[in-house]
């Protein structure tokens, strides 16, 4: 059997036989050697890039199989990444007797636990990680996909490791027995929390997208996540394939029960999931928005770690930009290249219809920032700086930001009122908080009509699911949203197609 030696930063860091013909990817995947795959492996997104030697050309480790003995390095910031993400808070140390419970915030690609006093409400610890299902895609259509070709038990199985660990992790902190703990709350979207549960998501990714479940329920919890014997695990209620419980808990969090609207609540990530709170009644829709926003299929973009470009802005006359962790600039994270996008719209690099115009047609000092590359139009951040966004990025984003504010549109359509008469624009998630609302407004991803009344609340999602996890009355109003909520399919929306066209504008 072929040897493989997996070095990272020059150190040696596994070696290990692998089957022949087994891809690279595949047999770091098995060795529990996390690399960044947004596209499942399919040969697309390029960003799965490893070399052969020290010195050597990069090659995709999904795209290159094993055939005899072989050095693999793999690049070091997925090592900061792995670092940035797992994290753990401290917070009080509990009795020995103390009843237990663990809210989980399953996201696409992190999740977190916070152990929680099921009697007082206080938490005790926070641990969180990145996705271990991430070597299978960074979206939930590449880990659908995956399920399809080879069955959804591996990833079933990673998630529910990965939360066995991150419980022991967060009991260690807290100085607490997982076996006191009687109540698993967990908000995912419809996918992660089919996989949690052991469901296939497969129905989902074709006509008619149906999902095996909509959970809402409690059940007893699977068998080896070392908690109390007999405990209970609840995820939160679906609306559909696309709307998840990670959004109903995100919007009670939020506190969408307790306003009149009309409101309008957006959560963008590889998926933009839409609703709109109207008197007692929620609309809801998803788009797919696709991972541009996260910096996946775009040449040089990234994830929100140390040295991804976070923010760009013009100022006196120049291209000014920020990184995570004022590391040299690697690549642009979703809200850099939203701003990115925004600052070359303003001055008018990008024309109406999203074409990144060649320096000859700009004027002003942008044209500077402007150059050719292999024949298409680039915007380089600064001379000599290796970052930079093409003219294909730029369509990717329009395309990206198009579906979303022609999602908005069309719930606005549906509830038959007008921009001006939203009162609370509701940004949730990791992206909604870090990025730039005027940079949005001005790329038209929401209305600027919207920006007094925009609101980023954050991971709203295992806030949700800790309040499920201590009250009955928040897990029937969960119940009582779903009820409530009518799910627009857009796929088969006449206006949604209209609008997605109208919005591609800037
Ligand atoms: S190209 Fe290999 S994971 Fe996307």
């Amino acid at each position: 059997m072929p040897e493989v030696k997996v070095y990272r930063s020059g150190a040696l860091i596994a070696r290990s036989e692998s089957a022949p013909g087994v891809t690279i990817l595949k047999h770091l995947s098995d060795a529990g050697i996390f690399l960044d795959a947004p596209c499942g492996g399919r040969g697309r997104c390029g960003k799965c890039l490893v070399r052969l030697s020290p010195d050597g050309a990069e090659t995709r480790a999904c795209q290159t199989s094993i055939t005899g003995d072989m050095d693999v390095y793999i690049p070091g910031e997925m090592e900061m990444e792995i670092a940035g993400d797992d994290a753990a808070a401290k917070g009080a140390t509990v009795a020995a007797d103390e009843p237990l419970g663990v809210a989980v915030d399953i996201g696409t690609t992190t999740v977190v636990a916070h152990l929680t006093s099921l009697r007082t409400g206080i938490r005790a610890a926070t641990a969180s990680g990145v996705n271990a299902q991430r070597p299978y895609g960074a979206d939930v259509i590449s880990r659908i996909q995956y399920c399809a070709s080879n069955g959804h038990e591996q990833l079933t199985a990673l998630i529910r490791g990965q939360l066995r660990d991150l419980i022991t992790r967060a009991c260690a902190d807290a100085g607490a027995d997982p076996r006191g703990i009687e109540y698993i709350s967990i908000a995912g979207n419809t996918i992660m929390e089919h996989l949690a549960a052991g469901l296939s998501p497969v129905g989902m990714g074709v006509a008619p997208f149906r999902p095996l479940s909509l959970f809402g329920d409690e059940t007893p919890v699977w068998d080896d996540l070392g908690v109390a014997h007999g405990a209970t695990v609840y995820f939160a209620p679906a609306i559909s394939s696309y709307v998840g419980g990670d959004i109903t808990a995100g919007m009670l969090s939020a506190g969408l029960e307790d306003t009149e609207g009309p409101c309008v609540y957006i959560d963008i990530g590889t998926n933009g999931e839409i609703a709109m709170k109207l008197g007692e009644r929620y609309l809801c829709c998803a788009t797919a928005a696709g991972p541009a926003f996260e910096g996946a299929e775009i040449s040089m973009g990234m994830a929100a770690v140390p040295g991804a470009v976070n923010h760009v802005v013009w100022e006196d006359g120049a291209v000014k930009y920020t990184t995570i962790g004022g590391a040299p600039a690697e690549g642009l994270c979703g809200s850099g290249l939203l701003d990115a996008l925004a600052l070359l719209v303003r001055q008018g690099a990008v024309d109406e219809t999203g074409r990144l115009l060649p320096r000859e047609e700009t004027s002003g000092a942008i044209s500077e920032y402007l150059e050719s590359r292999d024949g298409k139009n680039i915007f380089r951040l600064a001379r000599g700086c290796k970052v930079y966004m093409d003219y294909a990025d730029v369509r990717k984003l329009q395309l990206a930001k198009s579906a979303i504010a022609a999602g908005i549109q069309t719930l606005l359509t549906h509830a038959g009122i007008d921009e001006g008469g939203v009162r609370a624009f509701v940004l949730a998630g990791g992206f909604g908080s870090f990025m730039d609302k005027d940079s949005a407004a001005a790329i038209g991803l929401f209305p600027k009509i919207f920006l007094p009344a925009t609101r980023a609340v954050g991971n709203t999602a295992g806030e949700g699911a800790a309040l499920a996890l201590r009250s009955a009355e928040a897990r029937a109003t969960l119940g009582a949203m779903r009820e409530r909520c009518e799910y627009i399919e857009l796929s088969t929306s006449s206006v949604f197609n209209e609008q997605f066209v109208e919005q591609m504008m800037f």
